[in-house]
């Protein structure tokens, strides 16, 4: 008789018992989960992924990170194209793509020179508008969309990119009729319209000295006249030579110094030749299609890969260092294929600048951010 062999129970249990004790115990394998409780690690979402046209992405999304940020369906243009005409349809589906999802849901951005509608400036005459006019402008726009969204949104990049390099203010048609007041009354709207969202301020090129000392002494005098600024944006649209991390470290200790938590708001690093080192991230740049400047069209060579995931892991060594300040972390876009990086400031290139490839796969640099994270 063939003899049954039977396995205690009580050793059935113990091994369900390890395993599943394995299981929970198990190493994270999500950016966002291992670095829960370091900072959140959010991306830009796009249109397409907004209204549900990019599975891969929206695959990704939902398993990697934790917070998204409106690449630009929340920008002036978009939502009020003309005087008193809002379109709400796609910033209210990313936002409730990221109440659906649990994530921490930012706002971009209300007051940008750059994206904002022509009309926001002229009158009917076609001439700029008086101080009290762009300023209830402003006031109605703010007010408008902030309080819309209430008491769902975590934070708002109120102001974009108001100071140059050399910490001067940036001469936009916001600060050359309304003056530097138009940045206290952004915030004094937004905080208005919603009390209890945070309130960043958000530039690129924060690693500059001079941009860092320009923004630090505008912070110090909204403080000064009450103005609570939440949080400091610095953009991180970085590359393979730049930022000096050093520089780049000064800054951040810099705005932590502020009592303002530090986001790294739109990180990217592009692989590609740049025609004008001191172009930033200014949206308005542009320059001629070479093919000198679009030399990885086929594919990124390893040695240049390896050179742009040493530089991811070098930046999150920094921002580790300084979790405690440091409150997220969001790359703008997730697969190449979509970055803002592959049109500026040159159109047609091929750029190499996220995590995640041209195939929605992870490149090899996400384990390693994912081990610094737990080290
Ligand atoms: O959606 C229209 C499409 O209907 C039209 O056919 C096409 C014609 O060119 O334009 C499309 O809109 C483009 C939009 O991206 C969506 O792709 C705009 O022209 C283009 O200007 C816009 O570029 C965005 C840029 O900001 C200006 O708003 C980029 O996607 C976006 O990544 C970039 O992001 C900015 C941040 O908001 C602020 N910091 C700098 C960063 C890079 O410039």
């Amino acid at each position: 008789m063939k003899l049954r062999k039977t396995i205690p129970l009580f050793f059935v249990a113990g091994l369900v018992g390890w395993s599943l004790s394995a299981c929970s115990s198990a190493e994270p394998t999500t950016l966002k989960d291992a670095y829960s409780g370091k900072f959140l690690i959010g991306a830009a979402i796009n249109k397409n992924i907004v209204s549900g046209n990019d599975d891969a992405s929206m695959e990704i999304l939902k398993r990697e990170f934790n917070s998204i940020t409106a690449e630009n369906c929340m920008k002036s243009a978009w939502l009020q194209p003309e005087k008193g005409v809002f379109h709400f349809d796609d910033a209210d589906r990313f936002v409730q793509f990221g109440e659906e999802n649990g994530m921490a849901i930012i706002g971009h951005c209300l007051i940008w020179h750059s994206q904002a509608p022509k009309w926001f400036f002229t009158d009917e005459k076609g001439q700029d508008v008086s101080r009290d006019e762009l300023i209830q402008r402003m006031q109605d726009h703010i007010t408008t969309v902030v309080s819309r969204y209430k008491g769902r949104i975590k934070g708002w990049d109120v102001v974009n990119e108001a100071i140059m390099d050399d910490g001067s203010w940036r001469d936009t048609k916001f600060y050359r009729i309304i003056g530097e007041d138009f940045v206290k009354l952004a915030f004094l709207f937004a905080r208005e319209a919603d009390p209890d969202c945070e309130l960043y301020y958000n530039d690129y090129s924060m690693m500059h000295e001079g941009k860092r000392n320009g923004v630090v002494e505008m912070i110090k005098n909204l403080q000064a006249q009450g103005v609570k600024v939440d949080g400091i944006g610095m953009q991180g649209h970085y590359g393979l030579d730049f930022p000096d991390f050093a520089e780049f470290e000064k800054s951040l200790v810099a705005f932590a110094d502020l009592g303002c938590g530090v986001h790294i708001t739109e990180l990217d690093f592009t692989v590609l030749p740049s025609p004008d080192s001191q172009v930033g991230a200014d949206v308005a740049a542009g320059f001629e299609y070479q093919q000198a400047l679009n030399p990885y069209s086929e594919e990124l060579p390893e040695e240049v890969a390896a050179q742009l995931y040493s530089q991811y892991a070098d930046l999150f060594a920094v921002l580790l260092k300084h979790a405690g300040c440091v409150e997220r972390v969001t790359l703008w876009g997730i697969s190449d294929a979509d970055s803002w990086r592959n049109d500026w400031p040159v159109r047609g290139r091929t750029d190499y600048p996220l995590l995640f490839d041209r195939e929605y796969q992870a490149k090899p640099v996400v384990k390693k951010l994912i081990k610094l994270a737990l080290n």
